[in-house]
């Protein structure tokens, strides 16, 4: 995710910028960059790649100046490249802008500022607030009014840093939905994104709130409301925290920490993308093969390990409510197993996080030697598959740091749940049908954090059944997968052994193993399938196998049959997945991390799977 430092105050500007963006390096980032000003002129570098980069041509070219804004930027709008790193700047380059979040009309007001005459240079959404304050100087007002007047323009989320010609000792920050946090003297101000890059030179921090704007210079600080000019009282507060544990929000890992980011990663990836009324998805991404989609015979859903339990998910929506023939397959047999595909008919989806995994952009290039359709459902913006891919949707889940996929398998299920939309639409979905499943979709955030709640019961829990060395998990048609990926969970980051089955085929052959040692996780909330669920729980019990049931809430049948009983809210049933998997996680990391083990960089594994 995108990191923000801003320095103020009688030191070198560069050497305080520089060392708060190699803090925040941990949140993960792909480009790099700063402005100071000298006193007479602005300076500004930018770097495709790591602060390190940035550092070397700093070391070279040193740039003088107290005052200065820097950024670390995760692509969300335009590849990683120099052009599209921060600060952004307008026309005359006046004005600088460091920024997280994201402009959600920026195209609307991109084309505005297009008709009067301005240039712009970067494929950001950043680069329009550049340009509106450019506008708002040029038509008389002062800095920060004329920032004002832009933020009211705007609509997304932000947390930015600006500084200007016209008034070149001052530096204004402002935030909506992105944290932002200044930190005062002595002598000095250090305004970032993340305490990490403050607490090295004070602890004495003021947090800003949402529609705060706050004018900062060597004489002192001033924040006022957006929507007025009074003085707004903040306290300053004392952060005494330990450095490590910012990096990691003050969570033992990285995985549970991207683990309770899931109300938040489900918003992000369904921002600006729901039209609830009409009960329809814009995905902008898909933009340009609209046409060529309504023509789609049959879908072909290719990844690997957790995005292919995601696609799994995905083929039983977009059967039931898009009506389309869909067909998964792991990337590492895709092309080997000589695939028939129809380029009239057929359309390849590939799912990845990291946009890198070989054995999937194979199944890319399998594809398009064959003339397919390919779309891509990635999270790392730029990625190979990103850019090899004819069009696609982005997860906007953030960096992923943990190798133990949580936040973006969520954000994969939300991407296929509102193609399911687009596509249903496109078909035979009724306008209800969409609207129940978009406003179902909205409820996610809220039911994710009912079940974050139970996390204390869930690793009392992993305590438990800390001494078992087998387990399975059950589930059936959309909580099938779930099973899987709950298994997957365990296995890779325990070193358990640990299998996901479908739970009608229990009586096929694993019911053999059943026995007290051998525990099973079933997933069985009140669905279309829960009757045989229910039938299955009862040949575990009957053979002294011990269960733990993920199930509805106010479902108190289950609790006569299960030995532990997590609770997860009712939904829609091709919602479930989002709400069932997250006990799972939970179990998984709690279950490992009382071992002692290594949670987010499991053994032999790899967060980017770039080898066959
Ligand atoms: O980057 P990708 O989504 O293409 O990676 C695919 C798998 O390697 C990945 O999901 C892997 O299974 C995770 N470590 C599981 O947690």
């Amino acid at each position: 995710m995108c990191g923000i430092v801003g320095y103020l105050g009688k030191n070198q500007a560069q050497n305080i910028l520089l060392d708060g963006l190699k803090r925040l390096e941990y949140r993960g980032y792909d480009s790099a960059g700063l402005t100071v000003y000298n006193g007479s002129e602005f300076k500004t570098l930018k770097v495709k790649g790591k602060v390190a980069e940035l550092a070397k041509l700093l070391s070279q070219q040193k740039i003088s100046g107290t005052i200065g804004i820097a950024h670390t930027r995760w692509a969300t709008h335009g590849e990683p490249s120099e052009r599209n790193a921060h600060p952004h700047s307008d026309c005359q380059g006046e004005v600088f802008v460091v920024h997280n979040g994201i402009v959600e009309n920026y195209k609307a007001l991109k084309q505005e500022l297009e008709k009067e005459g301005h240039k712009f240079s970067s494929e950001t959404d950043t680069e329009v607030i550049a340009h509106l304050v450019e506008k708002f100087i040029a038509a008389g007002l002062n800095l920060e009014s004329a920032v004002k007047k832009s933020l009211h323009l705007i609509k997304g989320t932000y947390a930015l840093l600006i500084m200007a010609k016209i008034e070149p000792d001052k530096i204004i920050a402002a935030r909506l939905s992105s944290p932002l946090r200044i930190g005062v003297g002595p002598d000095q101000f250090i305004i970032a994104s993340d305490p990490s890059a403050i607490l090295n030179y004070t602890q004495q921090l003021i947090t800003l709130d949402d529609k705060e704007v706050a004018v900062i210079d060597q004489q002192g600080y001033h924040i006022s409301a957006l929507d007025g000019n009074g003085s707004v009282d903040k306290e300053i507060e004392k952060i005494e925290w330990d450095m490590t544990a910012i990096e990691k929000g003050g969570f033992d890992h990285f995985m549970l920490k991207e683990i309770f980011e899931q109300p938040e990663t489900v918003s992000n990836s369904l921002r600006g993308r729901l039209i609830d009324q009409q009960g329809l998805a814009a995905l902008g991404g898909l933009k340009e093969v609209e046409t060529e989609l309504r023509r789609i015979k049959r879908i072909n859903l290719v990844a690997c390990g957790t995005a292919y339990h995601a696609c799994l998910v995905g083929e039983y929506m977009l059967e039931e409510y898009a009506g389309i023939p869909t067909e998964v397959c792991v990337a590492s047999e895709f092309r080997y197993r000589k695939p028939i595909l129809d380029p009239q008919t057929d359309v390849i989806i590939v799912v990845s996080q990291s946009g890198e995994t070989a054995d999937t952009l194979a199944a890319v290039k399998e594809a398009k030697e064959k003339d397919v359709l390919t779309l891509g459902i990635v999270n790392v913006i730029g990625s190979t598959i990103a850019r090899e891919t004819d069009a696609g949707v982005y997860n906007h889940a953030g960096p992923e740091i943990g190798v133990a996929s949580t936040k973006v398998f969520i954000s994969q299920l939300v991407v296929l749940a509102l193609l399911t939309l687009f596509l249903g639409r496109q078909r035979q979905m009724s306008l209800v049908t969409g609207g129940r499943i978009a406003e179902e979709l909205r409820k996610i955030p809220g039911y994710i954090n009912q079940i974050l709640e139970q996390n204390e019961k869930i690793s009392q829990m992993a305590k438990d059944y800390g001494q078992f060395k087998d387990f399975f998990y059950l589930g059936r048609k959309y909580n099938f997968p779930v099973a899987l990926e709950g298994a997957l969970k365990l296995k890779e980051i325990s070193y358990v052994h640990s299998e996901g089955i479908a739970a009608g085929e229990l009586k096929h052959g694993p019911l053999a193993m059943i026995e007290k040692d051998l525990p099973s996780v079933f997933i069985c909330p009140q669905d279309s399938v829960y009757d045989k669920n229910l039938s299955n729980m009862e040949e575990i019990k009957a053979r002294q196998g011990k269960i733990i049931a993920i199930a509805t809430s106010g479902d108190t049948e289950i609790a006569k049959i299960a030995d532990e009983v997590i609770y997860i809210p009712k939904t829609l049933e091709m919602l479930t997945p989002m709400l069932a998997v997250v006990p799972l996680q939970l179990f998984a990391y709690h279950f490992a991390n009382q071992r002692g083990l290594d949670v987010d960089k499991p053994r032999n594994l790899a967060k980017s799977v770039t080898v066959e």
